[in-house]
């Protein structure tokens, strides 16, 4: 247990406007990790090895990308027990993001909306700050470094962003992330369709093959893909990512579908709508997946993990690994244990043979 209870820290964080609560707990944990301050919200983390993708994580919780964007504070978030920490999304150059406001709470759903638009400091930044985490990695948690698009770069042109993004990032990587899903940058999701994908996907394969043999080590590449995607799509999706020899898939990003959030306050802005009502599309998506890539297929699930019963779930559904953000805002950092504690014991449960819904 960490020394201040979220149950305190909460009502200043949500007294204050979202992004500036955001901005002011990035600044807090850049500056006070790895100090005797790091004791106010530092947690034991579960022991709970598990190998996927050829790499050990020390458990299965991890933080989902967007939260620690520049990779300022791997070490501090570390600290509260995640296995596994993904950070960006990083685009070539740095870029303000959207107009502001571009972040709500909608408490009574547990859910937030984004349109903050990859607003970062560019990849150079970015590289500087991940090579600066020691403790987390020298603990043997897992780092993923997640990649995107400059807003300003054409769409027919987005290959050119991820192979710099792919080059810049992969010394640095334990595992790279190509976020193809975020609703707040024009016609990003696009790359999810058939051509596109096929086209973006074999472009960093090429290229990571040549990387592989440049740094004599072999990072594995996820794509992370939206929850606003039928069936059919996400079994082409699957094919494709076999097809190009991509590791694994992280499912799944924010959604642009209100229907669990209508009539409530701020349901209305554009963005991605995050938490629990991403929960039941996530899994379906997390389910087909499972369905169309077969059992030993690496799966990140994530959307709306809320609390220990629905990280379960997502592993019911086929995930290997499970990543939160939004449950992190509204439950604080006492979810990460608790989550941790529920997987290891479903795992212990677990006879030979992992059980896996279809
Ligand atoms: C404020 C905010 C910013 C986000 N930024 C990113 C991002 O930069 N890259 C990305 O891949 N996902 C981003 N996400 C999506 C999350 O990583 C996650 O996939 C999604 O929120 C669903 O999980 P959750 O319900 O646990 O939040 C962001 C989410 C939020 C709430």
């Amino acid at each position: 247990m960490s020394i201040v209870p979220y149950a305190l820290t909460r009502p200043f964080l949500f007294g204050l406007d979202p992004e500036r609560a955001h901005d002011l707990t990035i600044a807090s944990l850049a500056r006070l990790q790895n100090t005797p301050a790091q004791c106010l919200w530092q947690q034991a983390r579960v022991d709970d090895p598990v190998t996927v993708a050829g790499l050990r994580f020390p458990n299965r919780i991890g933080l989902a990308a967007g939260l620690d964007k520049n990779g300022e504070c791997i070490d501090g978030l570390g600290a509260m027990g995640f296995g596994f920490i993904e950070v960006g999304t990083v685009t070539p150059k740095a870029q303000p993001g959207n107009p502001k406001p571009r972040m709500f709470r909608l408490p009574q759903a547990e859910a937030l909306i984004n349109r903050l638009g990859f607003n970062n400091q560019g990849l150079t930044a970015f590289l500087a700050h991940v090579q600066r985490a020691r403790t987390f990695r020298a603990a043997g948690g897992i780092v993923g470094l997640n990649i995107g698009k400059n807003a300003a770069t054409p769409i027919e042109q987005a290959v050119d962003d991820y192979l710099i993004g792919l080059a810049g990032v992969y010394p640095h990587a334990d595992y790279v992330a190509v976020n193809i899903s975020s609703p707040n940058t024009k016609n990003l999701r696009a790359l999810q369709s058939d051509a596109a994908l096929d086209a973006l996907l074999s472009a960093l394969q090429a290229r990571r093959l040549r990387l592989a043999r440049t740094h004599r080590r072999e990072v594995p590449l996820f794509v992370k893909i939206a929850p606003d995607l039928d069936e059919a799509q996400v079994g082409s999706i699957a094919q494709t990512l076999r097809k190009n020899g991509i590791d694994g898939v992280i499912a799944t990003n924010t959604t642009i579908a209100r229907d669990a959030v209508k009539g409530l306050r701020h349901a209305d802005e554009a963005g991605g709508l995050s938490g629990r009502p991403v929960f039941a599309a996530s899994n379906r998506v997390i389910r087909q997946l499972r369905g169309a890539l077969g059992k030993a297929y690496p799966i990140i699930g994530v959307g709306g993990v809320m609390s220990a019963e629905d990280a379960q779930a997502k592993v019911t559904a086929g995930a290997d690994l499970v990543q939160v953000y939004t449950g992190l805002i509204y439950r604080g950092p006492g979810l990460i244990p608790q989550v941790a504690r529920a997987l290891q014991q479903a795992l212990l449960e677990e006879t030979p043979g992992r059980p896996k819904s279809p």
